[in-house]
């Protein structure tokens, strides 16, 4: 088993896979000329991130499959701050969709002076808990979870990729951001992912009609994607994600949680994370209890 420090960097505080990120990675990054009809979601890693990668692509260019069908996620939508970006750069064509998990403050300075848009996913924190525990067991990548409890004293310490899960969601709610930025929860997506659609599409000024939505919601369903081999994560080598101990396409639903927290946890849960969040100007659309 590798250590921590063989595993991740620290970016500012922030703990990042080494195998993904690097000093030139998030230099590339920072550098990055944000062009005003970029569009980026912004996630908490397990919130949604490979979804949006499949969104993404067809709302911009009217619901043709081609990217989807032909491109694997993490080119066809790339992460901001991971290596890869520095290679297929120069292949996106505008408006370019990308995914970011950085929190608000790390954000390359042309991101804030541009008029690029941002759709933040949140996740209910107990459904990205079990949902990344299970990513660390298949990710060759990533620290060995430990047990449930051990994991989640670490979630709730933050010393998990980027960080604690309210850091980042407070971070991403700054008045600034003005219509630049619509807020969306993965949950609202698994109940009604055209109408969760529509209100992307509208957030994006793209002016669809109700069958490019319908289409475009029957290719990104749970299933559709799982059986898309460029979105379902079956091409990346077993040495690095071995489907066999966990699928990425794992369960797709809301409120997992429920079959692997104890009362004692959904307590200690709650109480640390509603503690964090207290006299934000928001408030999370789940009860944590
Ligand atoms: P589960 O592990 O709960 O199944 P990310 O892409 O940010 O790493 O998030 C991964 C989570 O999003 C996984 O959750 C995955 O199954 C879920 N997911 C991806 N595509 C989905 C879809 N089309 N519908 C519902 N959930 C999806």
């Amino acid at each position: 088993m590798s250590s921590c420090e063989e595993l991740y960097m620290l970016h500012h505080g922030v703990l990042l896979p080494r195998e993904t990120h690097s000093a030139e990675s998030l230099k590339f990054a920072h550098d990055l000329k944000f062009k005003d009809d970029d569009v980026l979601a912004v996630t908490y890693p397990k919130s949604g991130t490979a979804w949006m990668q499949e969104i993404l692509p067809l709302l911009l260019n009217g619901g043709d499959l081609t990217p989807i069908h032909t491109v694997v996620n993490w080119d066809r939508v790339p992460w901001l701050e991971e290596k890869r970006l520095a290679q297929i750069v120069d292949q996106l064509t505008s408006p370019r969709p990308m995914v970011t998990h950085l929190p608000y403050n790390l954000m390359p300075p042309s991101f804030y002076s541009s008029k690029a848009k941002a759709i933040y996913v949140m996740r209910n924190p107990k459904d990205t808990l079990v949902s990344s525990y299970y990513f660390h067991q298949m990710a060759a990548f990533l620290e060995d979870p430990g047990t449930f409890d051990e994991f989640m004293d670490k979630f709730l310490d933050g010393k998990v990729l980027f960080g604690k899960w309210t850091d980042h969601v407070k971070s991403w709610r700054r008045a600034e951001l003005g219509d630049r930025i619509m807020f969306i929860t993965y949950e609202e997506m698994v109940q009604d992912l055209p109408a969760a659609l529509r209100r992307m599409s509208d957030f994006l000024c793209r002016n669809l009609s109700d069958e490019v939505i319908e289409k475009i919601a029957e290719h990104c369903t749970f299933k559709s994607m799982k059986a898309n081999k460029m979105s379902n994560f079956s091409l990346v080598p077993k040495v690095y994600m071995d489907n066999e101990k966990s699928q990425f396409l794992r369960k797709g639903t809301a409120g997992d949680w429920k079959n692997h927290f104890s009362s004692e946890q959904v307590a200690r849960f709650a109480s640390v994370i509603n503690k964090e969040l207290e006299g934000e100007s928001f408030s999370l659309p789940w009860s944590l209890e």
